[in-house]
Protein backbone atom coordinates (compact mmCIF):
# COMPACT_ATOMS: atom_id res chain seq x y z
CA UNK A 1 0.00 0.00 0.00
CA UNK A 2 1.25 3.47 -0.47
CA UNK A 3 -0.42 6.75 -0.96
CA UNK A 4 0.77 7.20 -4.49
CA UNK A 5 -1.87 4.48 -5.27
CA UNK A 6 -4.18 7.68 -4.28
CA UNK A 7 -3.60 10.17 -6.31
CA UNK A 8 -6.60 9.03 -3.67
CA UNK A 9 -15.83 7.37 -1.76
CA UNK A 10 -19.58 7.23 -1.48
CA UNK A 11 -21.54 7.48 1.86
CA UNK A 12 -25.15 6.41 1.59
CA UNK A 13 -25.87 7.01 5.01
CA UNK A 14 -24.16 10.52 5.14
CA UNK A 15 -26.30 11.88 8.36
CA UNK A 16 -24.83 9.82 10.81
CA UNK A 17 -24.60 10.34 14.31
CA UNK A 18 -22.17 9.53 17.31
CA UNK A 19 -25.15 6.84 18.58
CA UNK A 20 -24.34 4.75 15.34
CA UNK A 21 -21.45 3.30 13.75
CA UNK A 22 -19.72 6.04 12.91
CA UNK A 23 -18.57 6.94 8.75
CA UNK A 24 -15.08 8.87 9.87
CA UNK A 25 -12.37 8.06 11.58
CA UNK A 26 -11.98 6.05 15.34
CA UNK A 27 -13.26 8.11 18.12
CA UNK A 28 -11.15 8.82 21.22
CA UNK A 29 -12.31 6.88 23.80
CA UNK A 30 -14.79 4.04 22.08
CA UNK A 31 -14.93 0.54 23.61
CA UNK A 32 -13.76 -2.02 21.82
CA UNK A 33 -17.22 -3.46 20.93
CA UNK A 34 -17.88 0.00 19.93
CA UNK A 35 -14.80 -0.11 17.86
CA UNK A 36 -15.79 -2.84 16.50
CA UNK A 37 -18.79 -2.06 15.28
CA UNK A 38 -17.23 1.06 14.07
CA UNK A 39 -14.92 -1.04 11.93
CA UNK A 40 -17.16 -3.46 10.45
CA UNK A 41 -19.54 -0.74 9.10
CA UNK A 42 -16.70 0.99 7.44
CA UNK A 43 -15.55 -2.20 5.86
CA UNK A 44 -18.67 -2.61 4.42
CA UNK A 45 -19.42 0.63 3.04
CA UNK A 46 -16.13 0.32 1.39
CA UNK A 47 -16.68 -3.10 -0.09
CA UNK A 48 -20.24 -1.56 -1.59
CA UNK A 49 -18.67 1.11 -3.00
CA UNK A 50 -15.50 -0.81 -4.42
CA UNK A 51 -18.32 -3.33 -5.75
CA UNK A 52 -20.38 -0.50 -7.54
CA UNK A 53 -17.27 0.80 -9.08
CA UNK A 54 -16.28 -2.75 -10.60
CA UNK A 55 -20.05 -3.13 -11.53
CA UNK A 56 -18.59 -3.52 -15.31
CA UNK A 57 -18.22 -6.68 -17.73
CA UNK A 58 -15.21 -8.10 -17.75
CA UNK A 59 -13.44 -6.08 -21.03
CA UNK A 60 -14.32 -2.72 -19.20
CA UNK A 61 -12.36 -4.48 -16.08
CA UNK A 62 -9.49 -5.69 -17.80
CA UNK A 63 -8.79 -2.93 -19.77
CA UNK A 64 -6.12 -0.27 -19.37
CA UNK A 65 -8.03 2.81 -19.96
CA UNK A 66 -4.94 5.02 -18.93
CA UNK A 67 -1.25 4.51 -18.78
CA UNK A 68 -1.76 6.55 -15.55
CA UNK A 69 -3.81 4.13 -13.95
CA UNK A 70 -4.48 0.20 -13.64
CA UNK A 71 -7.34 -1.68 -14.56
CA UNK A 72 -9.97 -1.63 -12.38
CA UNK A 73 -9.52 -5.79 -11.81
CA UNK A 74 -5.92 -4.85 -10.36
CA UNK A 75 -7.06 -2.21 -8.17
CA UNK A 76 -9.83 -5.11 -7.25
CA UNK A 77 -7.70 -7.56 -6.33
CA UNK A 78 -4.94 -4.97 -4.58
CA UNK A 79 -7.74 -3.98 -1.94
CA UNK A 80 -8.02 -7.77 -0.96
CA UNK A 81 -4.00 -8.71 -1.12
CA UNK A 82 -3.33 -5.90 1.15
CA UNK A 83 -5.86 -6.52 3.69
CA UNK A 84 -5.19 -9.82 3.49
CA UNK A 85 -1.42 -8.94 4.36
CA UNK A 86 -2.11 -6.90 7.03
CA UNK A 87 -4.99 -7.84 8.50
CA UNK A 88 -5.59 -11.80 7.99
CA UNK A 89 -1.26 -12.49 8.19
CA UNK A 90 -0.27 -9.55 10.49
CA UNK A 91 -3.03 -8.68 12.97
CA UNK A 92 -4.81 -12.20 12.40
CA UNK A 93 -1.42 -14.49 12.23
CA UNK A 94 -3.35 -16.78 10.17
CA UNK A 95 -2.09 -18.69 7.10
CA UNK A 96 -1.74 -16.99 3.39
CA UNK A 97 -4.88 -17.83 1.23
CA UNK A 98 -2.66 -16.68 -2.19
CA UNK A 99 0.61 -16.36 -1.47
CA UNK A 100 1.79 -16.63 -4.96
CA UNK A 101 -0.17 -13.74 -6.33
CA UNK A 102 1.53 -11.00 -3.60
CA UNK A 103 3.76 -10.11 -5.76
CA UNK A 104 1.30 -8.99 -8.46
CA UNK A 105 -0.42 -6.93 -6.62
CA UNK A 106 2.76 -5.19 -4.87
CA UNK A 107 2.39 -1.42 -6.03
CA UNK A 108 6.47 -0.99 -5.91
CA UNK A 109 7.32 -4.13 -8.02
CA UNK A 110 4.84 -2.70 -11.46
CA UNK A 111 4.24 0.48 -12.87
CA UNK A 112 0.93 1.06 -13.48
CA UNK A 113 0.98 0.89 -17.21
CA UNK A 114 2.67 -2.44 -17.36
CA UNK A 115 0.21 -4.26 -14.71
CA UNK A 116 -2.32 -4.74 -17.83
CA UNK A 117 0.94 -7.13 -18.91
CA UNK A 118 0.82 -9.17 -15.65
CA UNK A 119 -1.27 -12.69 -15.48
CA UNK A 120 -3.64 -11.34 -12.92
CA UNK A 121 -6.75 -12.99 -11.44
CA UNK A 122 -9.53 -12.36 -13.99
CA UNK A 123 -12.61 -10.69 -12.46
CA UNK A 124 -14.53 -13.79 -11.03
CA UNK A 125 -11.65 -14.66 -9.56
CA UNK A 126 -10.95 -11.82 -7.91
CA UNK A 127 -13.93 -11.18 -6.78
CA UNK A 128 -14.00 -14.60 -4.81
CA UNK A 129 -10.32 -13.87 -3.46
CA UNK A 130 -11.74 -10.41 -1.97
CA UNK A 131 -14.47 -11.83 -0.58
CA UNK A 132 -12.56 -14.55 0.83
CA UNK A 133 -9.99 -12.11 2.36
CA UNK A 134 -12.92 -10.45 4.14
CA UNK A 135 -14.37 -13.52 5.80
CA UNK A 136 -10.88 -14.18 7.24
CA UNK A 137 -10.33 -9.95 7.97
CA UNK A 138 -13.93 -9.86 9.77
CA UNK A 139 -13.43 -12.90 11.80
CA UNK A 140 -9.96 -11.71 13.09
CA UNK A 141 -11.65 -7.55 14.18
CA UNK A 142 -14.14 -9.51 16.00
CA UNK A 143 -11.16 -11.60 17.73
CA UNK A 144 -9.07 -8.62 18.08
CA UNK A 145 -8.44 -6.56 21.88
CA UNK A 146 -8.36 -3.33 19.86
CA UNK A 147 -4.88 -2.88 22.21
CA UNK A 148 -1.56 -4.10 23.14
CA UNK A 149 0.78 -3.54 20.14
CA UNK A 150 0.73 -0.27 18.09
CA UNK A 151 -0.70 -1.97 15.02
CA UNK A 152 -4.02 -3.20 16.63
CA UNK A 153 -3.93 -0.33 19.17
CA UNK A 154 -7.50 1.74 19.01
CA UNK A 155 -8.04 -0.33 15.72
CA UNK A 156 -5.22 1.32 13.66
CA UNK A 157 -4.33 -1.34 11.11
CA UNK A 158 -8.42 -2.31 10.53
CA UNK A 159 -8.58 1.74 9.67
CA UNK A 160 -5.56 1.83 7.99
CA UNK A 161 -7.41 -0.98 5.81
CA UNK A 162 -10.64 1.03 5.11
CA UNK A 163 -8.62 4.29 4.39
CA UNK A 164 -6.71 2.38 1.85
CA UNK A 165 -10.10 0.80 -0.05
CA UNK A 166 -11.53 3.91 0.20
CA UNK A 167 -8.22 5.27 -1.64
CA UNK A 168 -8.41 3.16 -4.52
CA UNK A 169 -12.57 2.98 -4.95
CA UNK A 170 -11.21 6.97 -5.42
CA UNK A 171 -8.78 6.15 -7.42
CA UNK A 172 -11.16 3.55 -9.72
CA UNK A 173 -13.20 6.84 -9.75
CA UNK A 174 -10.65 9.10 -11.58
CA UNK A 175 -10.60 5.66 -14.53
CA UNK A 176 -14.02 5.66 -14.57
CA UNK A 177 -13.34 9.42 -15.58
CA UNK A 178 -11.03 8.59 -17.58
CA UNK A 179 -12.42 5.91 -19.89
CA UNK A 180 -14.05 6.25 -22.78
CA UNK A 181 -18.17 5.48 -23.92
CA UNK A 182 -21.21 6.06 -21.88
CA UNK A 183 -21.20 6.56 -17.91
CA UNK A 184 -22.27 3.91 -15.81
CA UNK A 185 -22.13 6.06 -12.49
CA UNK A 186 -25.03 8.05 -11.39
CA UNK A 187 -25.72 10.22 -8.31
CA UNK A 188 -27.82 13.48 -7.59
CA UNK A 189 -26.34 17.15 -8.27
CA UNK A 190 -24.84 18.47 -5.21
CA UNK A 191 -26.58 21.20 -3.16
CA UNK A 192 -26.41 24.68 -4.03
CA UNK A 193 -25.78 27.56 -1.88
CA UNK A 194 -28.91 29.55 -0.82
CA UNK A 195 -27.85 32.57 -2.32
CA UNK A 196 -24.78 33.37 -4.65
CA UNK A 197 -21.70 33.96 -2.80
CA UNK A 198 -18.46 36.36 -3.98
CA UNK A 199 -16.63 33.78 -5.34
CA UNK A 200 -13.30 36.01 -4.77
CA UNK A 201 -13.84 36.86 -1.00
CA UNK A 202 -11.07 36.59 1.11
CA UNK A 203 -9.98 35.82 4.59
CA UNK A 204 -7.28 37.36 6.98
CA UNK A 205 -5.76 35.15 9.64
CA UNK A 206 -4.15 36.97 11.95
CA UNK A 207 -0.50 36.23 12.79
CA UNK A 208 0.72 33.51 15.68
CA UNK A 209 1.10 30.34 16.65
CA UNK A 210 -1.20 26.94 16.25
CA UNK A 211 -1.00 23.57 16.52
CA UNK A 212 -0.10 21.70 13.40
CA UNK A 213 -0.51 18.02 12.69
CA UNK A 214 -2.01 15.30 15.47
CA UNK A 215 -0.61 13.10 18.20
CA UNK A 216 -4.56 11.95 19.07
CA UNK A 217 -6.16 11.33 16.03
CA UNK A 218 -6.48 7.11 16.69
CA UNK A 219 -5.85 6.51 12.97
CA UNK A 220 -4.33 9.88 11.67
CA UNK A 221 -0.76 8.01 9.39
CA UNK A 222 2.64 8.92 10.25
CA UNK A 223 3.30 12.15 7.89
CA UNK A 224 0.13 13.63 10.18
CA UNK A 225 2.25 13.22 13.37
CA UNK A 226 3.31 14.78 15.74
CA UNK A 227 1.51 17.67 16.52
CA UNK A 228 3.19 20.81 16.67
CA UNK A 229 3.57 24.49 16.94
CA UNK A 230 3.74 26.49 13.49
CA UNK A 231 4.12 30.26 14.14
CA UNK A 232 3.21 32.58 10.81
CA UNK A 233 3.06 35.87 9.54
CA UNK A 234 -0.30 37.10 9.37
CA UNK A 235 -1.59 36.54 5.65
CA UNK A 236 -4.87 36.28 4.06
CA UNK A 237 -6.72 33.47 2.14
CA UNK A 238 -9.37 32.89 -0.20
CA UNK A 239 -12.94 31.83 1.60
CA UNK A 240 -13.33 29.33 -1.33
CA UNK A 241 -11.61 27.46 -4.26
CA UNK A 242 -11.20 29.01 -7.72
CA UNK A 243 -14.23 28.60 -9.53
CA UNK A 244 -14.32 27.30 -12.42
CA UNK A 245 -15.64 31.19 -13.68
CA UNK A 246 -12.52 32.26 -12.52
CA UNK A 247 -10.13 30.31 -14.10
CA UNK A 248 -12.17 30.44 -17.42
CA UNK A 249 -11.18 34.72 -17.01
CA UNK A 250 -7.56 33.37 -17.05
CA UNK A 251 -7.79 31.02 -19.95
CA UNK A 252 -9.80 33.66 -21.94
CA UNK A 253 -6.97 36.31 -20.88
CA UNK A 254 -4.62 34.06 -22.81
CA UNK A 255 -3.13 33.21 -19.46
CA UNK A 256 -1.91 29.53 -21.41
CA UNK A 257 0.19 31.37 -23.73
CA UNK A 258 1.67 34.19 -21.65
CA UNK A 259 5.01 33.06 -20.45
CA UNK A 260 5.47 35.54 -17.39
CA UNK A 261 2.71 33.84 -15.11
CA UNK A 262 4.47 30.32 -15.27
CA UNK A 263 7.59 29.20 -13.58
CA UNK A 264 10.55 27.65 -15.82
CA UNK A 265 9.29 24.31 -15.07
CA UNK A 266 5.61 24.75 -15.18
CA UNK A 267 6.19 26.46 -19.01
CA UNK A 268 8.21 23.40 -20.17
CA UNK A 269 5.42 21.20 -18.90
CA UNK A 270 2.84 23.48 -20.36
CA UNK A 271 4.56 23.86 -23.78
CA UNK A 272 5.68 19.53 -23.81
CA UNK A 273 2.02 18.74 -23.25
CA UNK A 274 0.89 21.64 -25.23
CA UNK A 275 -1.67 22.40 -21.90
CA UNK A 276 -4.56 24.83 -22.97
CA UNK A 277 -7.49 24.16 -20.46
CA UNK A 278 -8.20 22.41 -17.25
CA UNK A 279 -7.90 18.28 -18.56
CA UNK A 280 -11.88 17.30 -20.35
CA UNK A 281 -12.48 21.10 -21.18
CA UNK A 282 -13.32 21.66 -25.00
CA UNK A 283 -14.00 24.91 -25.89
CA UNK A 284 -16.74 25.21 -29.46
CA UNK A 285 -16.55 27.57 -32.53
CA UNK A 286 -19.14 29.99 -30.57
CA UNK A 287 -16.23 30.45 -27.53
CA UNK A 288 -18.49 28.21 -24.70
CA UNK A 289 -16.72 25.91 -22.72
CA UNK A 290 -17.61 22.65 -22.56
CA UNK A 291 -16.56 19.43 -19.74
CA UNK A 292 -16.33 15.52 -20.31
CA UNK A 293 -17.50 13.86 -16.84
CA UNK A 294 -17.23 11.01 -16.39
CA UNK A 295 -18.96 9.82 -19.91
CA UNK A 296 -21.35 13.25 -19.85
CA UNK A 297 -20.62 16.23 -21.95
CA UNK A 298 -21.87 19.54 -20.28
CA UNK A 299 -20.95 23.02 -20.11
CA UNK A 300 -18.45 23.84 -17.58
CA UNK A 301 -20.41 25.37 -14.81
CA UNK A 302 -18.95 28.99 -13.53
CA UNK A 303 -19.81 28.93 -9.70
CA UNK A 304 -17.94 25.09 -9.40
CA UNK A 305 -14.46 25.03 -7.98
CA UNK A 306 -12.37 24.12 -10.65
CA UNK A 307 -10.92 20.58 -11.07
CA UNK A 308 -8.37 18.75 -12.87
CA UNK A 309 -5.86 21.17 -13.17
CA UNK A 310 -2.14 20.56 -12.43
CA UNK A 311 0.01 22.04 -9.59
CA UNK A 312 1.96 24.63 -12.62
CA UNK A 313 -1.58 25.26 -13.91
CA UNK A 314 -2.97 26.71 -10.22
CA UNK A 315 0.51 28.26 -9.77
CA UNK A 316 0.22 30.59 -13.33
CA UNK A 317 -3.32 31.35 -12.23
CA UNK A 318 -1.87 32.42 -9.05
CA UNK A 319 0.77 34.66 -10.24
CA UNK A 320 -2.11 36.32 -13.12
CA UNK A 321 -4.68 37.01 -9.85
CA UNK A 322 -1.72 38.57 -8.59
CA UNK A 323 -1.76 36.51 -5.51
CA UNK A 324 -0.37 33.17 -4.47
CA UNK A 325 -0.93 29.44 -3.25
CA UNK A 326 -1.22 28.86 0.28
CA UNK A 327 1.79 26.92 1.71
CA UNK A 328 0.55 23.53 3.65
CA UNK A 329 0.91 25.04 6.77
CA UNK A 330 -1.57 28.28 6.27
CA UNK A 331 -3.92 25.42 4.42
CA UNK A 332 -4.17 23.96 7.79
CA UNK A 333 -4.36 26.74 10.13
CA UNK A 334 -7.24 28.18 8.23
CA UNK A 335 -8.65 24.91 8.03
CA UNK A 336 -8.40 24.44 11.79
CA UNK A 337 -7.55 27.57 14.14
CA UNK A 338 -10.00 28.29 16.38
CA UNK A 339 -8.86 31.75 17.24
CA UNK A 340 -11.55 31.94 20.24
CA UNK A 341 -9.91 29.11 22.05
CA UNK A 342 -6.88 29.23 20.58
CA UNK A 343 -7.03 24.96 19.67
CA UNK A 344 -6.92 23.12 16.39
CA UNK A 345 -9.82 20.84 15.58
CA UNK A 346 -10.71 17.68 14.07
CA UNK A 347 -12.22 19.53 11.38
CA UNK A 348 -12.81 22.65 9.82
CA UNK A 349 -16.60 22.69 11.50
CA UNK A 350 -15.67 21.62 14.69
CA UNK A 351 -14.50 17.67 16.06
CA UNK A 352 -18.11 16.33 14.96
CA UNK A 353 -17.63 13.66 12.38
CA UNK A 354 -18.36 15.23 8.75
CA UNK A 355 -21.93 15.05 7.80
CA UNK A 356 -24.00 15.70 4.42
CA UNK A 357 -24.46 19.15 5.69
CA UNK A 358 -20.44 19.47 6.22
CA UNK A 359 -18.76 19.21 3.21
CA UNK A 360 -19.01 17.02 -0.38
CA UNK A 361 -17.32 13.64 0.38
CA UNK A 362 -17.86 10.34 -0.43
CA UNK A 363 -18.73 10.31 -3.89
CA UNK A 364 -22.46 11.18 -3.23
CA UNK A 365 -22.39 13.41 -5.91
CA UNK A 366 -19.71 13.07 -8.80
CA UNK A 367 -19.33 16.50 -8.95
CA UNK A 368 -18.01 19.31 -6.78
CA UNK A 369 -20.36 21.55 -5.64
CA UNK A 370 -20.88 25.09 -6.33
CA UNK A 371 -19.01 27.69 -4.14
CA UNK A 372 -20.85 28.46 -1.12
CA UNK A 373 -23.16 25.17 -0.71
CA UNK A 374 -21.84 23.84 2.64
CA UNK A 375 -22.19 26.96 5.35
CA UNK A 376 -22.23 24.42 7.73
CA UNK A 377 -18.93 23.35 6.77
CA UNK A 378 -17.04 26.59 7.26
CA UNK A 379 -14.28 26.69 9.74
CA UNK A 380 -13.60 29.04 12.86
CA UNK A 381 -12.31 31.69 10.86
CA UNK A 382 -15.13 31.61 8.16
CA UNK A 383 -13.16 29.40 5.39
CA UNK A 384 -15.43 27.61 3.27
CA UNK A 385 -15.70 23.94 1.25
CA UNK A 386 -11.87 23.21 2.82
CA UNK A 387 -12.87 19.77 3.22
CA UNK A 388 -14.21 17.59 -0.39
CA UNK A 389 -15.22 18.40 -2.97
CA UNK A 390 -11.24 19.65 -4.36
CA UNK A 391 -8.41 18.94 -3.43
CA UNK A 392 -6.24 21.76 -3.23
CA UNK A 393 -2.89 21.94 -4.40
CA UNK A 394 -0.77 23.76 -2.00
CA UNK A 395 2.82 25.79 -2.50
CA UNK A 396 4.75 22.83 -0.23
CA UNK A 397 6.66 20.19 -0.93
CA UNK A 398 6.67 16.69 0.77
CA UNK A 399 8.65 16.59 4.11
CA UNK A 400 8.14 14.97 7.34
CA UNK A 401 7.07 17.12 10.68
CA UNK A 402 9.59 17.63 13.38
CA UNK A 403 9.31 14.50 15.46
CA UNK A 404 8.15 11.87 12.65
CA UNK A 405 9.01 8.54 13.15
CA UNK A 406 8.05 6.18 10.68
CA UNK A 407 5.38 3.60 11.15
CA UNK A 408 4.35 1.56 10.49
CA UNK A 409 6.54 0.93 7.29
CA UNK A 410 8.64 3.41 5.36
CA UNK A 411 7.13 2.96 1.77
CA UNK A 412 3.54 4.70 3.16
CA UNK A 413 5.52 8.54 3.11
CA UNK A 414 8.66 8.06 4.53
CA UNK A 415 10.09 7.09 0.82
CA UNK A 416 8.14 9.85 -0.89
CA UNK A 417 10.19 12.61 1.05
CA UNK A 418 12.00 14.78 -0.39
CA UNK A 419 10.78 13.86 -3.90
CA UNK A 420 9.33 15.98 -6.47
CA UNK A 421 6.22 16.06 -5.06
CA UNK A 422 3.75 19.38 -4.06
CA UNK A 423 1.36 18.85 -0.86
CA UNK A 424 -2.96 18.50 -1.74
CA UNK A 425 -4.98 18.96 1.20
CA UNK A 426 -8.47 18.27 1.93
CA UNK A 427 -10.12 15.87 -0.13
CA UNK A 428 -12.25 15.91 -3.03
CA UNK A 429 -16.23 14.56 -3.84
CA UNK A 430 -14.81 11.39 -4.25
CA UNK A 431 -12.70 10.86 -1.31
CA UNK A 432 -14.78 9.47 2.09
CA UNK A 433 -15.26 10.35 5.18
CA UNK A 434 -13.08 7.69 6.83
CA UNK A 435 -10.21 8.92 4.49
CA UNK A 436 -9.32 12.30 5.37
CA UNK A 437 -9.72 14.60 8.38
CA UNK A 438 -8.05 18.17 8.64
CA UNK A 439 -4.94 16.97 9.42
CA UNK A 440 -4.65 14.49 6.43
CA UNK A 441 -1.68 14.65 3.44
CA UNK A 442 -1.57 13.98 0.00
CA UNK A 443 0.91 14.73 -2.09
CA UNK A 444 1.52 13.76 -5.92
CA UNK A 445 3.30 15.00 -8.88
CA UNK A 446 2.97 18.49 -10.30
CA UNK A 447 2.02 17.54 -13.44
CA UNK A 448 -0.81 14.96 -11.95
CA UNK A 449 -4.34 16.58 -13.02
CA UNK A 450 -6.25 12.94 -13.17
CA UNK A 451 -6.63 13.74 -10.01
CA UNK A 452 -9.51 15.59 -8.64
CA UNK A 453 -7.39 18.84 -7.93
CA UNK A 454 -7.81 22.52 -7.84
CA UNK A 455 -6.94 25.13 -5.57
CA UNK A 456 -7.31 28.10 -3.71
CA UNK A 457 -5.17 31.09 -3.42
CA UNK A 458 -3.72 33.15 -0.46
CA UNK A 459 -1.79 36.12 -0.19
CA UNK A 460 0.44 38.13 2.59
CA UNK A 461 -1.25 40.49 4.53
CA UNK A 462 -1.05 44.26 3.89
CA UNK A 463 -1.51 46.89 6.14
CA UNK A 464 -5.22 46.54 5.98
CA UNK A 465 -4.69 43.47 7.79
FE1 LIG B 1 -2.47 0.43 -2.57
Amino acid sequence: MTQSDLTQSDVTRPDVTRSRPGTGPAEPGESPEQLRERVAALLGRSRERSTRLTDLDDGELQAQHSPLMSPLVWDLAHIGSQEELWLVRDVGGREPLRPEIDGLYDAFQHSRSSRVELPLLTPAEARRYVGEVRDKALDVLHRSPMRGRPLERDGFAFGMIVAHEQQHDETMLATHQLRSGARVLDAPAPPRPAAPVDAAAEVPVPAGPFEMGTSAEPWALDNERPAHTVDLAAFVIDAYPVTNGRYTAFVDDGGYDDRRWWTDTGWAHRIAEDLSAPRFWSRDTDGTWWRRRFGAVEPVPADEPVVHVTFHEAQAFARWAGKRLPTEAEWEKAARFDPVTGRSRRFPWGDDEPTAAHANLGQRHLQPAPVGAYPGGASALGVHQMLGDVWEWCDSGWHPYPGFRMFPYPEYSEVFFGGDYAVLRGGSFGTDPSAVRATFRNWDHPIRRQIFSGFRLARDAGPDI
